[in-house]
């Protein structure tokens, strides 16, 4: 998603805008550019592609100026090419947006009537024009900001610079997340704690709605009638989280090895490990008095919640209805009763599960949050946040926050199946050693098969398309295993319940489409295993991931068999995510791709 920062500063800008935009590269983006106010005068710089091509423009021609803006463009309207790359300008305005601006086409065609010249594209450039309108018929910065706001339809976060004012730059926040850094003197804008990071610790989040004028003196908030309103200025974790590659190739793969330390360090959160029991957990959710729990996502974090539903309602008797996000509003559920909803997201962000959260909360649901940044706006709007602790996760790929939400959904389930009194104080305390036992089975699986699955990555390199299965809590595995392969090797591959593979998919069999299985010897191994002749009565080549007694008892030849160790069923797809990770990873590598920020994705999706 698009990346702003803003900086009211006492010495040169531009170095320090381009060094927050990198704090934001996370995020995803197809080009960049700065504007600096230099006596009061208006300049900028944009590039295609990458940070370090701005970077070479700001060298052949450096910006002067202490006060500036810069973004990082993750392209909606408009190709992402330097005409269309923010800031965009216009007499005496340069603005950079996050988000979409739903009535731009209406507005373009009101400024254009009046005489607007448009050079790109995009929805942004409207902004830019229509303050620039206002200021033409006489309206001070302040008024004419506010009375643009009042006409923009659709979500943004907005930083506005104006000529002939070096000590202001005006914020606005509708939808997409925007924050205020407090410095030394200087003062900040970003779309997250983590671009200001290098410069303050010290922030204030605007609500949705707000717009703020940000001065060397520091800022005042204003809520959409132009009322001023007090916002908390709080420590934000996001210097902490320095995010390096260390000694990895890749931050994905550092990530993927993190995963035995923030697993364990997520389960810490909501397991007592001394008396093998759970956590109270408080602040509201009574479990027992629910009859529905209602969970939304998207992507990986939708197949998460895929995994937690099929826990909470066997461990915890509680029937869980779940949709994507994006389908979730427009299906109508009826939301009544004692039910809650909660909502799972990494970033916190994604405008999709937010509006979905929105129109929970509207109907007086309580409302639960899973997310791994503890400041962000689901967080903020929920009654009660279930942490992961994942720590900062820059690849685009979801791994250790998705294995983070798989401990945190088994954990709520068990803890709701003791509220309901569903599970015993030995089944309690059975569950809990498996989930310990995560971080030490977790370390074995990355220590022993990374190897054998390299080199397999390398003849999946080959084919074009690719089928994951598996059955139970490993179907909606199968459906994660495919987006990690297709998102960042860009081969195209499908999840499915293996059960279902005689409805259709077997007429895709043969030897140009591997079948990945996912199938520890569980109670559903055997029929798993009939799926598996079916596609090998067909010449497809399959790769069997299972343990040492499924291995022992597969009857047919595999392309490959990925041995496991042995895991209790109950956090199987928490460590079966692991191999499915690395075969992405490093498939992905073998193909050249951009594992960290593949084409067309965003880290954080903060458009519907
Ligand atoms: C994960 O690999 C994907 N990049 C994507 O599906 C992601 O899970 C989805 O956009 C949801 O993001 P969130 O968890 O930040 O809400």
């Amino acid at each position: 998603m698009c990346g702003i920062v803003g900086i009211v500063g006492k010495s040169a800008v531009a170095p320090q805008l381009v060094d927050a935009l990198k704090r934001l590269e996370y995020r995803g983006y197809d080009s960049a550019g700065v504007a600096t106010l230099n006596n009061g005068k208006l300049e900028r710089r944009r590039a295609e592609g990458k940070l370090v091509n701005l970077e070479s423009r700001l060298q052949d021609s450096p910006l002067e100026g202490t006060i500036g803006i810069g973004h990082t463009r993750w392209a909606t309207h408009g190709a992402p090419t330097e005409q269309n790359a923010h800031p965009h300008f216009t007499q005496g305005v340069a603005v950079v947006h996050n988000g979409i601006i739903e009535n731009f086409a209406s507005l373009r065609d009101e400024l254009k009537e009046a005489g607007a010249q448009f050079s790109s594209q995009t929805d942004t450039e409207v902004v830019a024009h229509l303050v620039s309108s206002y200021l033409a018929k006489g309206a001070t910065p302040k008024e004419a900001a506010q009375q643009t706001l009042a006409r923009l339809e659709g979500a943004y976060a907005l930083a506005i610079l104006f000529e002939n004012h070096d000590n202001m730059i005006i914020g606005a926040r509708h939808g997409p997340p925007l924050a205020v850094g407090h410095g030394d003197g200087e003062m900040y804008l970003g779309s997250d704690s983590i671009a200001l990071a290098p410069f303050t610790d010290d922030v204030t989040y605007l609500e949705d709605g707000d717009w703020a004028v940000v001065t060397h003196d520091g800022v005042e908030v204003f809520d959409s009638a132009g009322n001023k309103v007090d916002r908390a200025r709080q420590t934000s974790q996001g210097a902490a989280m320095v995010a390096d590659k260390g000694n990895y190739k890749h931050f994905m793969l550092k990530e993927i090895h993190e995963q035995p330390e923030v697993i364990s360090r997520t389960i810490s959160h909501y397991v007592d490990f001394a008396t093998e029991t759970f956590k109270p957990i408080s602040e509201g959710i009574d479990f027992a008095k629910l009859d529905r729990l209602a969970v939304s996502a998207c992507g990986t974090a939708y197949y998460a919640g895929l995994i937690g539903k099929y826990w909470i309602e066997r461990y915890a008797r509680l029937p869980v209805e779940i949709d994507v996000a994006s389908e979730f509003r427009y299906r109508e559920m009826p939301l009544n009763g004692n039910m809650a909803a909660f909502f799972i997201s990494q970033s916190g962000e994604t405008a999709d599960t937010l509006a979905c959260l929105r129109y929970c909360k509207q109907s007086g649901v309580q409302i639960g949050a899973i997310v791994n940044v503890p400041e962000s706006t689901i967080a903020r709007e929920s009654d009660i946040v279930f942490p992961t602790l994942a720590g900062i996760e820059v690849g685009v790929a979801s791994t250790k926050a998705f294995t983070c939400q798989l401990a945190v959904l088994a954990s709520i389930a068990i803890a709701a199946g003791r509220a309901r009194c569903t599970v015993t104080d030995a089944e309690e305390k059975e569950l809990v050693r498996a989930l310990v036992s995560l971080e030490r089975l977790s370390s074995d699986t990355l220590g022993s098969g990374e190897a054998k699955i390299e080199a397999l990555s390398r003849d999946l390199a080959k084919y074009k398309n690719v089928l994951y299965l598996g059955r139970g809590t490993n179907f909606p595995l199968a459906l994660e295993g495919a987006l990690k392969l297709k998102e960042i090797s860009y081969i195209h591959a499908e999840g499915y319940a293996a059960g279902e593979l005689k409805h259709g998919p077997i007429a895709l069999i043969d030897e140009d489409m591997p079948v990945i299985v996912i199938a520890p010897f569980d109670g559903l191994y055997e029929k798993t295993m009939s799926n598996m002749q079916e596609v090998a009565a067909r010449g497809g080549q399959i790769i069997l991931i299972t343990d040492e007694k499924g291995a022992e008892h597969v009857s047919i030849d595999t392309m490959s068999t990925i041995v496991m160790p042995e895991v209790p069923e109950f956090i199987s797809p928490i460590i079966y995510s692991l191999p499915i990770q690395l075969l992405a990873y490093h498939t992905a590598v073998f193909m050249g791709t951009d594992v960290d920020q593949p084409r067309n994705l965003a880290k954080s999706v903060t458009v519907e």
